[in-house]
């Protein structure tokens, strides 16, 4: 059953970013996800009403009207599509076309019941929900890229389309499959891998180990249900190929539709938090023209603002610029056990600091309410009690905040500090068989993250790899895994005068997960100027009390100094007097190792120091709470101003600034009334 798709490789081939295309809707743009099917036509005419009343300028359509729009194989219904495009060009907004290949019909699988995903343990999943299809199934490739193609064909001079929405958050649902077409195509992926040589794969995965030794391609499967831990490598290859075999989806539907449409930009909507993990994200962005970004509130994060601006920070990093915000929720949602509200002026907060973080584009899941259907108690922009509601006039005033930010788009971050954010390592330290199973790569990475959000201090997130020649400090929250390419990057910045600080059980492994030898932390040991000859994790709830004040959680190693000087060390437990936090000359530069987890309070005063040392200052001096972010536009610079305290804040502005919400000029201070947002035009030298 061969496949007729480019091999893992190819994809690494990056499009020329000239290449790219852009979005055509001016200013920022605002809407959401229209779902229009769900109504009587009737309906319409008062979404057309609302959305006017509300300024918005662009809404996806269209993300699951497959059923609808293919009633049966190769046979079409675009009538209600027509319409609803019609009407949507006469009311000036604009479409950004959904493929609908998330949620293929009930009659594809009948036809096809072996496109159905299979699971770890061997069940096939039923249809009956969304997304559920193998990734590698041959005839849902054919049927998702025949109804882009007719999509495209019938709407590519469409004078509403602006954009093409590709699928729908690919891998939310249906990541890995483990059946035997995707077996198939795990070992074509690792042949390409590996050159098609079976010694370099067994060397690579360490099949010595428990007789793992394979003989032949066909003898590979995905890491199915086994009686006991498997490899890890195969484990972690598996994980980027399930990454790799979606990707090829989403770029085989792109290239059918940019041949019908080359002048349309083409998205597809990442999730970059809500711990999901499943997509290489920095493999996906430079194929798309456009990248967008889901983010959704956790009812359980007591500082959700957080979360938002990390959000927001790794979006703009992938994108290299702005982004657009594809979904999120003007108040509750449905799929958290307990599904919170927005509180009073946190609709505006959160949509405005997506902006601040980058955002050329707000848009929400979805505009009405739905009646019907699994997501009927998800918020939305029309809520199921109508405009007499707090949501909808907050919708509406959002609608006019965004026109009036309208200069604001193009302009792009300011950061003088990288975070190393790496989905491989993330994969790797996640897997089974750790030292410890308490460590989870977004949480360290968010830890080292917040102090920096609360003392305002602007941030990118970078690869390993990435040029860091615009930065002066580099901070390694998590790098388990870390290929020789990535440890020669990162030290080399501090041996070049940079300031480098490395969280414990960093630099381990190599990119095949084996741990590199002759003590930890493997990689960077040299740079660091330490070395441990053991590790010793800590157990939930344990503290040892540091030198310095404060306690050490999660962690800890036997360092050794070896160049460095300790800042901090344990003062109990097995390993009292040995040091927690070194810091190191090192080239022309600084390293810093934390071996241990530090609370919030001295993990937040050891960042001070770093980034003080560093020569890295925050944006503006605000309250702790008030969250001060900056983007740079050609002439001018924007200050965003949010006031996430609840009791308002006074900030200092240049001389010439002007308020752009209330257009009020603001010479010398801006006043943020609680809870309330403000965007300063500062204007900048030329
Ligand atoms: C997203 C998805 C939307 C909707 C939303 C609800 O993950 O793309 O279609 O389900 O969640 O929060």
């Amino acid at each position: 059953m061969g496949r007729d798709h480019d091999p893992p490789t190819a994809l690494l081939r990056r499009r020329p970013v000239s290449a790219k295309r852009t979005l055509s809707v001016p200013g920022i743009a605002y809407g959401g996800d229209y779902n229009p099917e769900q109504w009587l036509e009737e309906v319409w005419a008062e979404d057309m009403r609302l959305m006017r009343e509300a300024g918005v300028t662009m809404v996806s359509v269209g993300i699951f009207s497959w059923a609808l729009l293919e009633p049966s194989e190769g046979s079409y219904d675009f009538s209600r599509m027509d319409r609803l495009l019609g009407l949507l060009h006469e009311n000036g907004i604009a479409a950004d076309l959904a493929t609908p290949t998330a949620a293929p019909p009930a009659w594809f699988f009948r036809a096809h019941p072996e496109a159905l995903p299979v699971d770890r343990d061997g069940r096939t999943l039923s249809y009956g929900s969304r997304q559920t299809f193998c990734p590698s199934s041959p005839a849902y490739r054919t049927a998702a890229l025949r109804i882009a193609g007719a999509l495209a064909e019938r709407y590519a001079d469409h004078p509403a389309v602006a954009m093409w929405h590709i699928h729908n958050e690919y891998g939310c649902h249906n990541a890995q499959c483990y059946c035997d077409t995707s077996a198939e195509s795990f070992r074509r992926w690792l042949r390409a891998r590996y050159g098609d040589d079976l010694a370099a794969l067994n060397h690579a995965w360490g099949t010595t180990f428990w007789s793992q030794w394979y003989y032949d391609w066909d003898e590979i499967l995905p890491p199915r249900a086994t009686g006991a831990v498997p490899n890890p490598t195969h484990q972690l290859d598996w994980r980027r190929f399930c990454s790799d075999e979606l990707l090829s989806l989403c770029t085989a539907e792109r290239e059918v539709l940019a041949a019908a449409a080359p002048d349309i930009p083409a998205t597809t909507n990442f999730m970059v938090m809500q711990n999901f993990d499943a997509l290489d994200y920095w493999r996906w962005a430079p194929e798309l023209d456009v990248v967008s970004n889901d983010h959704y509130l956790m009812s359980a994060d007591p500082a959700s603002e957080i979360d938002v601006a990390m959000s927001g920070d790794l979006v703009r990093s992938l994108a290299g610029g702005p982004w657009l915000l594809m979904e999120h929720s003007t108040g509750a949602v449905n799929w958290q056990p307990v599904n919170r509200a927005k509180r009073p002026g946190e609709l505006r907060r959160n949509a405005l600091a997506h902006v601040a973080h980058g955002a050329d584009g707000i848009a929400y899941f979805q505009w009405r309410a739905s009646k019907a259907g699994a997501e009927q108690w998800h918020s939305a922009m029309l809520p199921h009690s109508g405009t007499d509601s707090r949501i909808w006039r907050d919708v509406v005033r959002l609608g006019a905040d965004l026109k009036a930010l309208a200069e604001v788009r193009g302009s792009t971050g300011t950061a003088e500090v990288a975070v190393v954010w790496d989905w491989n390592a993330r994969w790797a330290l996640e897997l089974p068989s750790q030292p410890s199973a308490e460590l989870r790569f977004q949480d360290l990475v968010r830890s080292w993250y917040e102090p920096l959000w609360r003392e305002g201090v602007a941030v990118d997130f970078v690869r390993p790899d990435a040029d860091l020649s615009p930065y002066r400090l580099v901070l390694v929250p998590s790098l388990y895994l870390v290929d020789d390419e990535g440890t020669a990057n990162l030290t080399g910045f501090a041996e070049r005068g940079g300031t480098l600080a490395i969280g414990f059980h960093s630099g381990a492994v190599d990119e095949n997960a084996h741990v590199r030898l002759g003590g930890y932390p493997g990689a960077f040991r040299q740079a660091l100027g330490v070395r441990s000859d053991e590790l010793f994790p800590l157990l939930p709830g344990e503290q040892v009390p540091l030198s310095g004040g404060g306690t050490a959680l999660l962690w800890s190693e036997r360092v050794r100094l070896e160049g460095a000087e300790a800042v901090t060390s344990y003062e109990d437990g097995p390993l009292k007097g040995v040091p927690a936090v070194t810091r190191h000359s090192y080239g022309e530069g600084t390293t810093w190792y934390l071996a241990t987890h530090p609370d919030p309070a001295t993990l937040a005063s050891l960042l001070t120091r770093i980034r003080t040392e560093a020569g890295v200052a925050p944006v503006r001096t605000a309250p702790e709470g008030v969250e001060v972010v900056r983007r740079r536009g050609s002439s001018a610079d924007y200050l965003f101003v949010i006031d996430h305290t609840g009791r308002g804040a006074e900030v200092t502005v240049a001389d010439g600034a002007v308020e752009l919400l209330t257009g009020k000029p603001v010479p010398g201070t801006v006043t943020v009334a609680p809870g309330e947002v403000a965007v300063v035009r500062e204007p900048r030298e030329r």
